[in-house]
């Protein structure tokens, strides 16, 4: 069998990690012919593609990024710009390149177009990806074990300059509309208030947590905000966050955005192993004949399930999650 692999959407540690459990595991048991895609589905509709062979899978374990390349190539969203029929497009080239599969590798964007490709009858298997951690129908998706371990480390680092300068740090944090990872790393980091997007907040409530800490003498507090929160218009949240809490209790706020930086690097042991078993199972998707099926994580299960049950919806954190509630029960305000 011959199969392509794309790498679609934004970048995160553990991709390489991926890519090298799907193709070493394709070459070396099942004996298929791998080639790699470039630039996402923009690289299946310029046919910017690449045979792979074990010398290029070598050092990519521990590699952040990818070395496919990626872009935000949505190939169903109609655009004045060309009138070039792209699905079309797509499934000519996949045949021209005799690919009897094509995994693709990618967050909730990236499963949206494999499913529309799968209904097209083009052979796909798709591999969870994102530091957001909000695809549906996996418990974890590799990418945000490594966001967290950054975003905690980075708020370990605040509590000394916090206290130094009795000020209160607030730190904003990615996940797109969800709160996965301001709630694993303000949760791990020893947050005094989390702010996430799926939890409706009050400054009020925020400014009595942080001045009923000054009254046990803890003169300054922790605060990790989710990049989705709402905030009355303002582009960042961590700075409206900051300023509205000065406001209430007077105590001097900073702010620190940690942005890209939680999607670099190398991946975690985790997210190695992650990548290493879904870049596996995805081979033996294929090599069962298994299309249109994305590969998950339940429990310490890998499995998978319909394409057309993933696409479009999204993981969102409840009220109910084990750290909100026993994160409410030590104290910390979740707003
Ligand atoms: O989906 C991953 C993510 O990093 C989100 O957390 C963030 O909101 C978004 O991508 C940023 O998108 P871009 O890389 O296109 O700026």
């Amino acid at each position: 069998m011959r199969i392509g692999i794309l790498t679609s959407g934004g970048d995160c540690p553990g991709i390489n990690a991926t890519i090298r459990g799907v193709c070493k595991t394709a070459i070396n048991h099942y004996g298929m012919e791998v080639i790699g895609i470039h630039s996402g589905f923009q690289g299946l509709l310029t046919k910017d593609v690449e045979l792979f062979t074990e010398k290029s899978l070598s050092g990519l374990l521990n590699q952040g990024g990818t070395m496919l390349g990626t872009s935000r190539e949505k190939p169903f969203k109609k655009s004045v710009a060309s009138d070039v029929n792209k699905p079309e497009l797509i499934g000519q080239n996949v045949k021209e390149l005799g690919l009897d599969c094509v995994v693709c590798i990618g967050g909730n964007g990236t499963q949206k177009t494999a499913s529309k490709l799968a209904a097209m009858g083009i052979n796909i298997v798709s591999v969870p990806k994102t530091i957001d951690n909000d695809i549906w129908g996996t418990d974890f998706s590799f990418g945000f074990d490594s966001a967290v371990s950054i975003a905690t480390d980075a708020i370990d680092r605040l509590h000394s300059t916090a206290s130094s300068h009795k000020r209160v740090m607030v730190i904003e944090v990615m996940g797109h509309k969800a709160g996965w990872i301001a709630l694993y790393s303000g949760m791990a980091g020893g947050g005094d208030v989390i702010l996430i997007p799926e939890i409706p907040y009050n400054i009020h409530n925020i400014g009595e947590t942080i001045l009923n800490r000054l009254k046990k003498g803890k003169p300054y507090s922790i605060v990790v905000v989710a990049e989705g929160i709402q905030t009355n218009g303002r582009k960042r949240a961590a700075e409206y966050i900051a300023q509205e809490i000065e406001y209430e209790t007077g105590i001097e706020s900073r702010e620190t955005v940690l942005g890209y930086i939680q999607r670099g690097g190398s991946p975690t042991p985790f997210d190695r192993n992650l990548s290493t078993r879904m870049g596996g199972h995805a081979t033996e998707l294929i090599a069962t004949g298994q299309f249109g099926r994305m590969i998950t994580l339940k429990g310490d299960e890998i499995s998978s399930a319909p394409l057309e049950e993933i696409a479009g919806k999204l993981k969102l954190v409840t009220e109910d999650n084990d750290l909100v509630v026993q994160g409410r029960r030590m104290g910390i305000s979740f707003g």
